[in-house]
């Protein structure tokens, strides 16, 4: 996830002030590195750093640029570290051409092979320089009369993958070129001013009539004009008028973050599945050769580990595999030794308590593998191989996205290992993978869009209950201990989660008339016990709500019912069972009148032991 912006206005005064306040609201979108180019004389002008934009706009004086077209973007690194030269904009080789873009762009290594070899010269390792050097490849192999635009749309038949382009040429200097696929793009108009950004809050105080592009368009906006076509077809633009204030629309009209983040799981985890599969093999090779492996994190994440540390039981069947909360390790310091490999898992990637666990492992000789959402934070750099979910900034205290996105990355090596180790073919794999990658985000999607309102409906039903449990039982556990965190870490409800056989060695005592009971429940062997356990709770007047598949017996048996679809494969249930907890947890924290975003007493990276 990056943030785009671009402004072109008539009027005299440079466009560098409002570009920077643009990317300043659209910085929850990533903070890696920020940059902005202008036209002036008939010049581009480019200043860029590593850093959030508060520091690069100080250090480098962003809002003393000229000009009245410019383009601005703030990173969210995914080709290359967070540096200076990753920075967007990038330049062509005549430096009569640059481009920001958020996406990614798939086939770019061929593309840049393609252009090496014509001698063009670049300047980062990012997927997006490609897009300036075709730009100039195909004006410079033209007749002179060729126009940007043309050579604009040639490029964009060339890239594969996902982008929101804005590219500026000195030859046009008041035209903005742009271009939409997958990744988000919205154009704001005024008279004498047009703006095109990746979400509307980065323009909203200069104008609330927006064109919201559509996936295969490409456009051009000048001071007084939108021209806007697909497939070499002109299409008449339809705008519509904003109501949103400045401060909701930073959530894009969500009343809070979290909100905002269980609904962009599925990108999410589209997005985590693009990680190159070389990392996963390496990932595969590293697990297979080490003598034992420790999953170590804390909190939601050590649940994320959790569910891989019970496949990666089923997988290895004689190497020795555990799942250690990071504050615990030094009961387990034998286990960190030379032959052992960590994975850690953190999403700030600054958990203190890990980075402690990690840092004794490591000098104990032990390997490192990270799985983190924060690029270039310190728990990756400590590792042999540093591993990212690409869930975007998350901004609610409570993680979801970052969640859903490490169970996937997970679910992927473990994939890898199936096959590395003979479980499934060659052809079961390549199918799985594509699963994992199309039809995961669609199940998350169909499971919000199904869900909400009963998830809304009973939060008016638990809201004034003290306490919960939530059941589940095997490869399940994970599930009701994650939502038995979320429920209670912004609802403010006790809940608690334990195996379902469990009930009747202690917990049950206390159920009595309406205690709400969740029961994590798959349609797999578990079913028959699971209603065995629900029938028990039910027998002292629990109230049941089950997440559960269709045809489960224990639907009959529950007072409130979340249909989740069968999986393709029982990696994923941990994400899919999970997203009705979230939203259980958000609105039940909503209808007491709580900040779900805010919890009281925590925060979102926890830098203390
Ligand atoms: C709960 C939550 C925390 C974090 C934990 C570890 O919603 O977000 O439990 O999971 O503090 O943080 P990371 O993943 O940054 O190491």
């Amino acid at each position: 996830m990056c943030g785009i912006i671009a402004i072109t206005t008539s009027m005299k005064k440079p466009v560098s002030k409002m570009i920077t306040t643009g990317l300043k609201r659209l910085e929850y979108r990533g903070y890696d590195s920020v940059g902005i180019s202008l036209i002036h004389d008939g010049k581009i002008h480019t200043l860029k750093d590593k850093g959030q934009i508060d520091l690069v706009e100080k250090k480098l004086d962003l809002r003393s640029l000229k000009g009245t077209t410019g383009i601005g973007h703030t990173r969210w690194a995914t080709h290359g570290p967070p540096n200076k030269e990753n920075a967007h904009p990038h330049a062509d080789c005549t430096g009569n051409i640059t481009v920001v873009h958020n996406g990614i762009i798939e086939n770019y290594l061929d593309l840049k092979q393609y252009l090496l070899k014509k001698g063009h010269k670049f300047s980062s390792e990012t997927d997006t320089e490609v897009i300036a050097h075709l730009v100039e490849e195909e004006l410079k192999q033209s007749d002179t009369s060729m126009k940007v635009i043309h050579a604009f749309k040639r490029v964009i038949t060339k890239i594969e993958g996902t982008y929101a382009i804005t590219l500026l040429h000195t030859a046009e200097p008041e035209t903005i070129f742009l271009a939409k696929k997958d990744s988000p793009l919205v154009i704001g108009v005024q008279d004498d001013i047009k703006f095109a950004a990746s979400d509307i809050p980065a323009f909203l105080e200069y104008t609330k009539k927006v064109i919201a592009l559509n996936n295969g368009e490409i456009a051009t906006i000048t001071p007084k004009t939108v021209y806007i076509e697909k497939n070499g077809f002109k299409i008449q633009p339809k705008t519509f008028t904003v109501t949103w204030t400045v401060e909701s629309a930073q959530k894009s009209g969500y009343p809070h973050f979290m909100l905002k983040e269980i609904h962009e799981q599925p990108i999410s985890l589209r997005n985590t599945m693009t990680i190159n599969s070389k990392k996963i093999e390496q990932a595969s090779q590293m697990i297979l050769n080490a003598k034992k492996i420790v999953f170590l994190a804390c909190g939601t994440s050590y649940y994320a580990g959790l569910s891989g540390f019970h496949q990666f039981q089923r997988i290895l069947k004689n190497k020795p595999v555990y799942s250690v909360i990071a504050s615990e390790y030094q009961l387990y310091s034998h286990l960190f030794d030379k032959g052992t490999l960590i994975i850690a898992v953190s999403q700030s990637g600054e958990t203190l308590d890990v980075m402690k666990a990690v840092s004794y492992a490591r000098k104990q000789g032990s390997d490192l593998i990270s799985i983190a959402n924060v690029i270039d934070s310190s728990i990756p750099r400590l590792s042999q191989l540093s591993l990212y979910t690409k869930a975007g900034p998350e901004i609610g205290v409570a993680a979801t996205k970052t969640h859903t996105a490490q169970v996937l990355l997970l679910a992927r090596i473990i994939l890898q290992l199936e096959f590395e180790t003979g479980i499934i073919d060659v052809n079961k794999f390549d199918d799985y993978k594509k699963q994992l990658s199309e039809e995961t985000p669609r199940v998350v999607r169909t499971i919000i869009n199904q869900n909400e309102f009963k998830a809304k409906r009973l939060a008016s039903i638990i809201a004034d209950k003290q306490h919960s449990y939530f059941l589940a039982r095997g490869k399940s556990m994970p599930v009701a201990l994650e939502g038995a965190l979320k429920l209670k870490e912004i609802s403010y409800i006790h809940a608690e989660a334990f195996p379902a056989g469990e009930s009747k060695h202690g917990p049950i005592a206390i159920v009595e008339k309406d205690f709400p009971v969740i029961m994590i429940a798959p349609n797999d062997w578990t079913a028959n016990k699971i209603l065995g356990n629900a029938e028990e709770m039910r027998a002292r007047g629990a109230y049941i709500i089950s997440i559960t598949e269709r045809d489960h017996p224990i639907i009959k048996r529950s007072d409130y019912s979340f249909i989740i679809p069968k999986a393709f494969s029982s990696l994923i249930e941990p994400i899919t069972y999970v997203v009705p907890l979230q939203m259980i947890a958000y609105y039940t924290s909503v209808y007491k009148g709580l900040d779900p975003d805010k919890p009281k007493n925590l925060a979102k990276t926890v830098t203390v032991e």
